[in-house]
């Protein structure tokens, strides 16, 4: 999956700088385009190969010069080694489009195609060495993804002179999609009575292993945290919701030491559903015992009133709440954080989740709202108890009972609701933006309802404003279609520190 954006006639070119290897049994490249300009455009394409003896003649099954379509369209570029000599050829692909007379605007596509010869059964063992001998490159990550690329269809979202107008429309009718979506959905959205599956339900399903510890049920693992209620003073308010409270105070533990902790807790206007849905993400992370993560340190359950749940509180805060203040702080300048800090977080954030994994459990809500974070920017993950009802904003119900984190939401967990690995990773990327945006909200102008299809056709977030495209291009690649075309968190980590290392150097 490679996303270009053409914006305004401009060429967001990051992901055009990389040559993608394109591997010796993938014969044919697809792209995918379309013109929002309104009206055909004039291309001309060419594709020049620097060995013809190896590769033979491409064949494209569109002309040379014709009209960018007005509806998606997909071409295609054949690219079949002769099989004559083993040779990694160079391939540029190179499409001009005329979007107004005398402004033409290139688009230059390189490819590796690799080739190997044909005579013997060791050709595609050969290959196979040689293509893992990449992946141990200290460019591991993006030969890694690169690799996976050439299966994927590519979308190449031409939005030429049409596209300002046509995010205008966008963002004026997605809005007033939005509010009607929501009185619709209030008044009279179709609610099914037999699915019984919530959001949180996904969590009570057996995301890790039985062999495990974890797998002791729900009342085992609250007996084993129970604290008397005595114990523990609310002293103030830090985030609260429809229902929800988190409250600082302190707890004091058996032997008379008071410590100071986070107490997250519902209000009487709590529902029974409301309650068990608290308890069951609140215990969610429960016996990890990881530097990067925030575990619970108690519960307190006594009849007739809404269960409290303890965490240790050293300092830190909310970060969403932090990145918005650093946006928007008393001097009214914004506090920037610079590229290397938000690396440094983001390496804090991918550790926890190795770590998660190790474990086999899934975290299925990745995002800023779930982290939290110290003056020191020390990052935990954290569980994400009461965060539908303190960042309402962030969750939304599509026409069923189940209020999802949509806009960070895997297309596959989107469409189909299954979780993995790599959906975790999704959600990272988009964690990723938000560091870089300071928590702004992501697709704020798609409506909930259209984010498949909007993911679907090709579209992502796009790159924030001061974002290195280092940075960047490791978010576009969590957001790959396909969950296998996903880096993996160790990748992650690899490629992440490796520009850490060359941030360093260069200050
Ligand atoms: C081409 O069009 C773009 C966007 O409309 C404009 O910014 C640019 O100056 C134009 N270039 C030329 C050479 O006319
Ligand atoms: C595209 O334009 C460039 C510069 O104007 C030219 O050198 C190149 O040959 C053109 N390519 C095609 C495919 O027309
Ligand atoms: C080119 O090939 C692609 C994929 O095989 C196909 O979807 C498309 O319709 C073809 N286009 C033309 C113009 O024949």
């Amino acid at each position: 999956m490679e996303l270009f954006y053409v914006r305004n006639g401009t060429v967001n070119d990051y992901a055009m700088v990389f040559v993608v290897p394109v591997p010796s049994k993938i014969d044919t490249l697809h792209f995918t385009w379309e013109s929002f300009a309104g009206r055909p455009l004039p291309y001309s394409i060419s594709v020049d190969v620097t060995d013809t003896i190896a590769l033979g003649h491409p064949k494209l099954n569109i002309t040379s010069t014709g009209s960018v379509p007005m509806s998606l369209q997909t071409f295609s570029v054949s690219l079949p080694c002769s099989g004559v000599i083993s040779a990694d050829v160079s391939v540029t692909i190179q499409v001009n489009i005329t979007v107004m007379p005398l402004n033409i605007t290139t688009l230059t596509f390189n490819r590796k195609k690799i080739c190997t010869k044909m005579d013997s059964h060791l050709g595609n063992q050969v290959h196979v060495d040689s293509l893992s001998k990449q992946y141990k490159s200290t460019n591991i990550f993006y030969t890694a993804v690169g690799c996976a690329i050439a299966f994927v269809v590519i979308i190449v979202s031409i939005s030429l002179v049409g596209c300002y107008f046509k995010n205008q429309k966008l963002m004026r009718t997605g809005k007033a999609n939005n509010t009607q979506a929501h009185t619709t959905y209030l008044t009279s959205a179709p609610r099914n009575p037999t699915s019984t599956s919530s959001y949180g339900s996904f969590r009570r399903m057996p995301s890790y292993s039985l062999i495990d510890e974890r797998s002791k049920d729900l009342r085992e693992r609250i007996a084993e945290l129970t604290i008397k209620r005595c114990r523990v003073n609310l002293n103030s308010v830090i985030l609260e919701g429809t229902f929800g409270r988190v409250y600082l105070g302190s707890y004091t533990n058996d032997t008379g030491v008071e410590e100071e902790v986070i107490i997250k807790t519902a209000t009487d206007h709590a529902s029974q559903t409301q309650i068990s849905l608290l308890l069951q993400e609140g215990m969610s992370m429960y016996s990890l015992n990881h530097k990067y993560i925030l575990t619970i340190l108690g519960v307190s359950i006594e009849d007739n009133t809404a269960p409290y749940l303890l965490y240790p509180y050293q300092n830190y805060s909310n970060m969403k709440v932090f990145l918005q203040k650093c946006k928007s702080n008393a001097e009214g300048v914004a506090h920037t954080l610079t590229t290397q800090e938000v690396v440094d977080m983001a390496l804090q954030v991918i550790e926890a989740m190795q770590y998660l994994h190790k474990k086999h459990l899934l975290h299925k809500d990745i995002a800023a709202r779930n982290c939290i974070i110290d003056d020191k920017l020390q990052v935990k993950i954290a569980d994400n108890a009461l965060s539908r009802d303190l960042f309402p904003s962030d969750y939304h119900c599509l026409g069923d009972n189940e209020n999802r984190p949509v806009k960070w939401l895997a297309i596959e967990s989107l469409l189909h609701k299954t979780f993995s690995a790599s959906s975790d990773v999704w959600a990272f990327g988009v964690l990723l933006w938000e560091l870089t945006t300071l928590a702004q909200q992501p697709y704020v102008e798609i409506d909930p309802f259209e984010m498949a299809a909007y993911l679907k056709d090709g579209y992502r977030l796009a790159q924030p404003i001061n974002c290195p495209d280092e940075l960047f291009a490791v978010m576009a690649y969590c957001w790959a279609m396909s969950a296998e075309e996903r880096p993996t968190f160790s990748q992650l980590h690899v490629c992440l520190q490796d520009f850490y290392a060359q941030l360093i150097r260069y200050v």
